[in-house]
């Protein structure tokens, strides 16, 4: 439970899950997350904006009481995934007279998720304004961040950018306003790499209609507000442009040491030409950190044995995830030790249809990396290198 005046009648509620450590079953968070929703009180009409998770819903309550909140006239939803919308339905039970402001396609998915009733939903459009007594709202739609019904809320007077998960982070924190520190930028680069990588290229235009309101606060709806927004707009700008480092990612999963012997082998190699390694074992880094990595990383490496007749099953499940997070990377290569046989190689190509860089020549061996295995791994780190050179990373 923790609320916070962050302006004149404006108020952070934010609920704070210190404990939680997986999203969506499938995201790591390591430190945590918060749901943050915002009360803003009119001379004439009181306006929250988003709410909390279904799991949160009585603390989310609490904070209401503690705040002394009698009337919520508007409820604004600008986004309808349940983090955020999950306490809609009990906020409509209690305050009799709430409207759902938001936009149609966010109507639908809160009629379809929550059996939100129609009746008790006002649809905005594009631009469109709302007065509550010396505060005008405005509504702008920013798309794919990360749903198709995102939008933002602008709140003119005090030039705030309310936008829910779009510059968000997975943080749990009672540092609720940040002019930005290495803690933050780490935990919003890791939520960007989860869940918005794979809109990077929409990203841009809803940036742009950001960074035309001018924003003085950016209050999103996980982790700290931005009281410096031009750091996160900065890095967002940074996120999804089509450049990348000087970095080759080197993601492997190994049995019995034969891959991952060619994993050292290449890492020195790498670094021999000059490009810069990151090495991370499927088994114990978490996706999150691969998906950090592939923001920035020019060259993408899956090392695997083959097993089953196929690469490992952690080396499948991390393609398929790079696959789904459409990253920038320029070039990919496989590296595969094998038995006797098996379909490695045309599985991952097979898994890889949205990688749009160019496929290196995968290097493949038997059993522990012989001698002319060697040579092949010195070749790729070699290739490589000229083609980070090619676009002057080194
Ligand atoms: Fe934080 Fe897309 O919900």
């Amino acid at each position: 439970m923790a609320v916070k005046q962050i302006s004149k009648d404006i108020y952070l509620i934010n609920t704070l899950h210190w404990e939680r450590r997986l999203f969506d079953e499938l995201i790591p968070l390591p430190e945590g997350t918060t749901y943050n929703a915002y009360l803003i009180k009119g001379k004439e009409k009181v306006a929250l904006i988003d709410s909390t998770d279904t799991l949160k819903v009585e603390e989310f309550f609490n904070d209401l009481k503690y705040l002394e909140v009698e009337r919520i006239d508007y409820i604004i939803s600008n986004h309808a995934e349940q983090d955020h919308s999950g306490a809609i339905p009990a906020v409509l039970d209690k305050y009799r007279d709430a409207k759902v402001v938001t936009n149609e396609k966010c109507a639908e998915l809160l009629i379809t998720h929550l059996q939100i009733p129609r009746e008790r939903i006002m649809i905005i459009n594009e631009n469109d304004t709302l007065n509550i007594g010396g505060k005008t709202l405005r509504f702008i739609m920013t798309p794919w961040v990360h749903w198709p019904e995102t939008q933002t809320t602008l709140l003119e007077e005090e030039k705030i950018a309310f936008t829910c998960d779009f510059f968000g982070a997975h943080l749990a924190t009672t540092d609720f306003i940040t002019e930005g520190s290495p803690e933050v930028y780490n935990s919003a680069k890791r939520y960007y790499a989860e869940i918005m990588a794979p809109f990077r290229n929409i990203i841009p235009k809803n940036i742009e209609k950001i960074v035309n309101f001018n924003p003085k606060m950016i209050c999103p709806s996980h982790g700290p507000i931005y009281s410096n927004p031009q750091l996160i707009i900065d890095a967002y700008k940074e996120w999804s442009s089509d450049r990348v480092k000087n970095l080759a990612l080197l993601v492997y999963v190994s049995m019995h040491h034969s891959t991952e012997k060619a994993v050292r082998i290449l890492e020195q190699k790498l670094v021999d030409y000059g490009v810069q390694a990151k090495v991370m074992s499927l088994t114990s880094a978490d996706i999150g950190e691969m998906a950090m990595n592939l923001v920035d990383a020019a060259t993408l490496i899956l090392a695997t044995p083959t097993v089953l007749g196929s690469a490992h099953p952690n080396a499948l499940s991390a393609a398929l995830l790079a696959n789904l997070l459409r990253p920038k990377t320029k070039f990919l290569a496989v590296v595969n030790s094998y038995g006797w046989g098996g379909k490695t190689l045309e599985d991952l190509k097979n898994i890889m249809t949205n990688f749009k860089g160019e496929l290196l020549e995968p290097v493949t061996f038997k059993g522990l990396p012989d001698k002319e295995a060697e040579e092949k791994l010195n070749n790729l780190a070699k290739i490589i290198a000229g083609k980070h050179r090619e676009l002057n990373l080194i």
